[in-house]
Order: C-alpha cells, then sequence, then structure tokens
C-alpha cells in the first residue's frame, strides 16, 4: 500500500513561507530528505494561480536559498506545489480544502502535515474548525499541527490557547515551533555539554562564576511596528528564544535523546528559576528603546514597549545556586551577535608575581550560536620571553573550518523535517511554556508598576542603555561579546 505525504500551509501568502519554509523544503528535496508521494498545497486569501504561487516562491528561493538553487531541481519540486484560495476561518472552505487532500490521498496511508503560518489570533479558530472537520483524525495516516510563535502573549493565554488545542489535538500531533531550537549551533550545545567529558565535571556553581547570554540584532522593528509594538521584546525575543537558550545551558544531563527526556530536563529549569517579582524589578531588570523606534508606522504615540531588555536570573537547585545568569537581547544594537559565555571562577591562589591587586582572568567559554558559528575557548597563557607575565590567549572551533561553507542549513529544514519524522525534541511542549510565561509575566507586570526601572533610551548602533551595563558592574562583571572578548561601549 503506498503513502501519501501532504504538507498544507495556512497562511502561504506570508512571509514566512517564501524566505523560510519553501526554501527549506526546497533544500530537503534536493537533499532527498522528503518522504515519498509528498505534495505542497499553499492555502491563502490572496488571488495566486497554482503557476503564479510558483512564482512567488521560486522567487523567494533564488533569494534565500541562493547557493543551492537550481533550476531543473526546482522545476521537479515545483510539480508538487498546488495553490488553494480560501479563507480557512470559514469552515466549508476547510471543507474544500479536506475535499482536494482526499481527492489526492489514496486508500493507502495518507499522512498530513498542517503549518499554521497564520496571525497568532487566528490559531484557536483554526484548530477548532479543523477538529470539527474532522481533518485531525489519525485513522489513516499522522496529523501534525505545527503552531509558530507566539504562543500567547502571557500565562493566562497561553494556558487558555493550551487548553483548546488539547480538546482538539493530543500533545503528539502539536509542534510549538521555536526556530532557535532548529539551529545547528543550538543543538550543538547538547552535544558538547553531554558527548564530550572534560566540562559535565565543572559545569556547575563549584566551578561557573556567572554565565551570560546575548541575543543582539542590528535590524531595527522595519516594517514590523504593528506586531511589534503589542509584544516587545520580552515576547518576542526573551520567553522564547533566549529562555530556551538558558534552559539547554542550564539543564541536567538528559537520560535518553528521547524527546521527552530532554523536554522534561528543560521544564526542570524553568521550574528552578527564582521569578523576578514585581519589587524586584528595578533592582533586577533594564528596559530600553531606540530613540527612533517611536518614529515608525505603526508605533502607538508614546509607546512605552521595550525594544531592549537585559535581566538577572538566578537558578534555585543544586548545581546553579548562587551563580547569577545574565541575559539581555535588543533591536537596532551594535552587531548581529546571539552567544553564550560561560565565565569560570578564578584560580583560588595565584603563585606567580603580578601587580598588587592583579588577578589572572578567568577562563571562558563562548558558544557563538550565530553569526561565525563555533566556539571559543580563553585561557591563561605565559608571554615568551618575560619571567612569569600571562596573557588571555584562545582555543577557538569554527564550523565553516571544521566542516566547509555551507554546512549550516537553515533551522527550518531541520524542524521540519523533524515534524515529518515526528520528533519532538526541539518542539517546546505545552508546560514549558507556561513554565516560561510564569518567569516573563511578573516582570511585565512589574513593568507597570511604580517598582519599574525607567524606561531608557538609546542610540541605534550601540550596545543598548547604560542602566544594562550598571545591572551586571554591580556584581563586579561586564558584558562582552565577539564570543567573550572585551569590546568598546
Ligand atoms: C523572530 C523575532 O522570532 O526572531 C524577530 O520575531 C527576530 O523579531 C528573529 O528578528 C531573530 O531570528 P534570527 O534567527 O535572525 O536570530
Amino acid at each position: 500500500m503506498s503513502e501519501t505525504n501532504a504538507i498544507v500551509i495556512f497562511g502561504a501568502s506570508g512571509d514566512l513561507t517564501r524566505r523560510k519554509l519553501i526554501p527549506s523544503l526546497y533544500d530537503l528535496h534536493r537533499k532527498g530528505r522528503l518522504p515519498e508521494n509528498w505534495r505542497i498545497l499553499g492555502v491563502a486569501r490572496s488571488d495566486y494561480s497554482d503557476d503564479s504561487f510558483r512564482d512567488h516562491v521560486e522567487a523567494g528561493v533564488k533569494e534565500f536559498a541562493k547557493a543551492t538553487y537550481d533550476a531543473k531541481t526546482w522545476r521537479e519540486f515545483a510539480k508538487n506545489i498546488t495553490y488553494f484560495r480560501g479563507d480557512i476561518t470559514e469552515f466549508e472552505q476547510l471543507k474544500a480544502i479536506d475535499k482536494l487532500l482526499c481527492e489526492w490521498e489514496d486508500d493507502g496511508k495518507s499522512n498530513r502535515l498542517y503549518y499554521l503560518s497564520i496571525a497568532p489570533n487566528l490559531y484557536e479558530e483554526t484548530v477548532t474548525n479543523l477538529g470539527a472537520a474532522k481533518m485531525v483524525h489519525e485513522d489513516h495516516g499522522w496529523r501534525r499541527v505545527v503552531i509558530e510563535k507566539p504562543f500567547g502573549h502571557d500565562l493566562a493565554s497561553a494556558r487558555h490557547l493550551n487548553q483548546v488545542i488539547h480538546q482538539v489535538l493530543s500533545e503528539s500531533q502539536i509542534y510549538r515551533i521555536d526556530h532557535y531550537l532548529g539551529k545547528e549551533t543550538v543543538q550543538n550545545l547538547l552535544v558538547f555539554r553531554f558527548a564530550n567529558s572534560l566540562y559535565e565535571p565543572v559545569w556547575n556553581r563549584n566551578y561557573i562564576d556567572h554565565v551570560q547570554i546575548t541575543a543582539a540584532e542590528t535590524v531595527d522593528v522595519g516594517h514590523r511596528a504593528n506586531f511589534y509594538d503589542g509584544v516587545g521584546v520580552m515576547r518576542d525575543m526573551m520567553q522564547n528564544h533566549v529562555m530556551q537558550l538558558l534552559s539547554l545551558v542550564a539543564a541536567e544531563p538528559p537520560a535518553s535523546f528521547h524527546a521527552e527526556a530532554i523536554r522534561n530536563e528543560k521544564a526542570k529549569v524553568f521550574s528552578a528559576i527564582r521569578p523576578i517579582r514585581p519589587p524586584d524589578v528595578a533592582g533586577c531588570t533594564v528596559r530600553g528603546q531606540y530613540r527612533t523606534y517611536r518614529d515608525a508606522e505603526g508605533v502607538a504615540a508614546g509607546s512605552t514597549t521595550p525594544t531592549y531588555a537585559a535581566l538577572r536570573f538566578y537558578i534555585d537547585n543544586w548545581r546553579w545556586q548562587g551563580v547569577p545568569f545574565y541575559i539581555r537581547s535588543g533591536k537596532a544594537l551594535a552587531a548581529k551577535a546571539t552567544e553564550i559565555t560561560i565565565f569560570f571562577k578564578r584560580p583560588p591562589h595565584v603563585m606567580f608575581p603580578m601587580p598588587e591587586g592583579a588577578k589572572p582572568a578567568p577562563n571562558r567559554l563562548s558558544i557563538c550560536i550565530q553569526p561565525d558559528e563555533g566556539i571559543h575557548f580563553s585561557f591563561q597563557a605565559k608571554v615568551p620571553d618575560t619571567a612569569a607575565e600571562m596573557r588571555d590567549v584562545e582555543m577557538s572551533f569554527h564550523y565553516e573550518e571544521s566542516f566547509g561553507a555551507l554546512s549550516i542549513p537553515e533551522a527550518y529544514e531541520r524542524l521540519l523535517l523533524d515534524v515529518i519524522k515526528g520528533d519532538a525534541s526541539l518542539f517546546t511542549r505545552s508546560d514549558a511554556i507556561e513554565l516560561s510565561w510564569e518567569l516573563i509575566d511578573p516582570i511585565l507586570e512589574g513593568w507597570e508598576t511604580n517598582y519599574a526601572p525607567p524606561l531608557s533610551f538609546y542610540e541605534s548602533g550601540t550596545w543598548g542603555p547604560a542602566e544594562a551595563n550598571h545591572l551586571i558592574a554591580h556584581d563586579g562583571f561586564h558584558w562582552v561579546y565577539g564570543c567573550g572578548h572585551d569590546y568598546e561601549e
């Protein structure tokens, strides 16, 4: 008996489809990784024919998968793409989509992936309608639904959304996507920590002094202000991407590489993080806005939406007691860089002659998520031809050098393939989403009270507000960037 695999993209005329989804599916096809008998059905309200939709997404592949685009491979791939013009909030139209899919599917196994690349306020209605239209029954093959971020606006709405979709889908059918988990370097965090024996024994409060996580962007809100102004950096970057990085740095070793084992450990980290309660927000958080933000079209007059945040978290468990985790993220900053730096403790005693009060620099391990993906480790070396002078030197690994220039695939490629294979390890489970909101909500609430730190304005192209430096300097540290390097503010 044959098997069919339908990938249905709701909201197919949007940017995500053109920039990420189709280029990733094209690359999967090129690498021979898509299952047999697959097809893509794009669904949206825009007026495309099959051909004009194919042209539209081909332009996306030429632009975003430039290095791998090839006209012949594209033609083979594009044969399997069709388009349905319709409004998925209308039940009858969903039934029409179902009919179309049923005509293509034969009597064998028919699998379907529904990708919700639509406005978040349509998630609830769409999933409910999919259920009512009997499009999620798994009698003849699997039915999986991919839900893009943001998943909820706060804890209450995320909980509500979870409840609604659980009425229609089992947890194993739901794939809440966070594209950071699809990044090679993020996946490598687990390999680095748990496939090597060197670091795990020192990966704790006895040896680690503090941890910094930076997710800096040079882009500003651009044309996304309509969306962004109601969201801000805490909901757009912190609640999901940055918290996911933190959980992978801090997690206990999972017993196996299975989705549930990994997701259990991540959820445990979230439940051990000490929430920053409203009265503490001034001491533990910084909120900023780049100076020209309010000029962008779509931003409300006098908007206080933060485009930058820096936070200090503690994790109340045996491994991390007393180790501060500093995290920061912002738009319109000096560089695009996502990186994690672990600062180890200095040696307890220095036997070398050093000027009064001087100490050797701490060992630093930096995981460069992007760009220039790799790992750097800095340590002290003796400066040649001196008595005992020391200097920071570095050992480094770069993906490009070790694996070649095109070694890093687009994050969505891996994630889409995992959905097809039914591996949810790199997707967020309902409890983790809610636990993460439980940490973000009190900060956002605190920012609405008299306890709030001032909204600090910063110039575009800088490293954000000076208050973020004060936050970390207060504890005797300073931010690093460039994979663990000191830099000029
Ligand atoms: C998205 C955010 O989830 O991630 C954007 O909505 C942000 O605001 C983007 O720019 C950053 O992703 P990346 O992969 O470029 O770091």
